[in-house]
């Protein structure tokens, strides 16, 4: 782990440093150059959450606040049901109350520009939380897992279920869903995939029927499932008449439940017609179920209590006087700055191992049932 107090200090404006100076003059401690850092205990944490539309999200927003708790601050948790002003307006009332730090999943990655400035003038670090902030150079740490990764893991999962790894030359048949395009994870996991998969498509052992491969062709906003069901409905009809379509690259779990609708609508799921290979992500406790039953065939498990961690780990360094754990300072460029990060790593489930998922505490056995 390495810190980045270098970063930190150069990117503190001018205004803040001579504020810093001034409490340094007056006999203060000014710990690694922060201006937040203080002997300061408790206080509250602002948490901005997308949406309770997922479970996923209701889950990180539990499990955040719960260890901001046991690490003895105050918790103020709010959900912004996917309406970017509604979250701004959230984050504006965590600002007047004199919140210490905030923790931000923001809807629209770049909506919160003018907000987050107040943030900063008021002196309150800000953590990106799974979604980066961008356009902004008000955001001081992010905290996610290896979003290009979990491309990887689908678009490999993909061709190994398929045999393509192992020789087979297909052509197999495969549509490919992207996520939100506010969400800038919707290109890392896209990227991801695409660069498993391309090369396949380029020797033909891979066919998109319907033709669409570019990433502003296959965005599902607010990464809906009914949209998912929708488009799938229609690529189904108007490209798969007389063919079966053998794989659907689908990046989260909310929307390949939404596609599997649709290929039993159009009479997948039996033995003359089995489904095809359907990924996705965030091991949410339907699609697990789905899995166990042979329905959609992978996901991607992030352990959201690890993510939580991460955050309230570097959350009590930036505000006591430790040093914030991060991994990667190069990756997650917002366009303003390169945001210090923690990356976790995520994990394949499929039938095989959901397991894992039992064994590590994430879901109890009798939930999988
Ligand atoms: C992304 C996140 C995914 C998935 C998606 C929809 O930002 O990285 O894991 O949860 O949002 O909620």
């Amino acid at each position: 782990m390495r810190t980045v107090r270098g970063a930190r200090v150069a990117a503190i404006g001018a205004g803040l440093l001579a504020l810093s100076l001034t409490a340094t003059a007056c006999g203060q401690e000014a710990v690694g150059g922060s201006r937040y850092k203080s002997k300061e205990k408790g206080g509250t944490i602002g948490i901005a959450m997308p949406t309770k539309s997922s479970e996923r999200w209701i889950t990180d927003g539990r499990n955040v606040a719960k260890q901001f708790k046991e690490a003895g601050y105050k918790t103020d948790l709010q959900f912004g049901e996917d309406d970017v002003r509604t979250q701004v307006a959230q984050i504006e009332n965590m600002i007047t109350k004199g919140h210490r730090l905030l923790v931000i999943a923001p809807i629209n990655g770049g909506a919160l520009n003018d907000v987050l400035k107040q943030a900063k003038q008021a002196n309150i670090p800000v953590i990106s939380y799974d979604r980066l902030l961008l356009g902004t150079k008000d955001v001081d740490y992010y905290a996610t897992f290896d979003n290009e990764k979990v491309g990887r893991l689908q678009g490999q999962y993909i061709v190994d279920k398929l045999g393509l790894s192992k020789g087979r030359k297909g052509p197999f048949n495969i549509e490919l869903f992207a996520g939100s395009s506010d969400d800038n994870n919707t290109r890392y996991f896209y990227n991801g995939a695409m660069s498993v998969l391309k090369p396949y498509m380029d020797k033909g052992e891979l066919v998109v029927r319907s033709k669409q491969t570019k990433l502003n062709q296959l965005y599902t906003e607010k990464w809906s499932g009914s949209a998912a069901q929708d488009r799938m409905e229609d690529l189904l009809n108007a490209a798969y008449s007389g063919n079966d379509v053998d794989a659907v690259l689908s990046p989260y779990d909310g929307m390949s439940i939404g596609i599997l609708s649709a290929l039993k609508s159009a009479s997948y799921g039996t033995k003359d017609k089995p489904f095809p290979v359907v990924t996705g992500q965030d091991a949410e406790l339907a699609s697990v179920k789905s899995i166990a039953r042979g329905q959609q065939t992978q996901t991607i498990y992030k352990d959201l209590r690890k993510l939580a961690k991460a955050t309230v780990q570097i959350a009590k360094a930036e505000l006591t006087g430790g040093e914030p754990p991060v991994n990667d300072t190069k990756s997650y460029d917002n366009g303003e700055k390169v945001v210090p990060t923690y990356l976790l790593k995520p994990v394949s489930i499929d039938k095989s191992n959901t397991q894992v998922l039992v064994d590590e505490g994430y879901y109890t056995a009798s939930q999988l049932k």
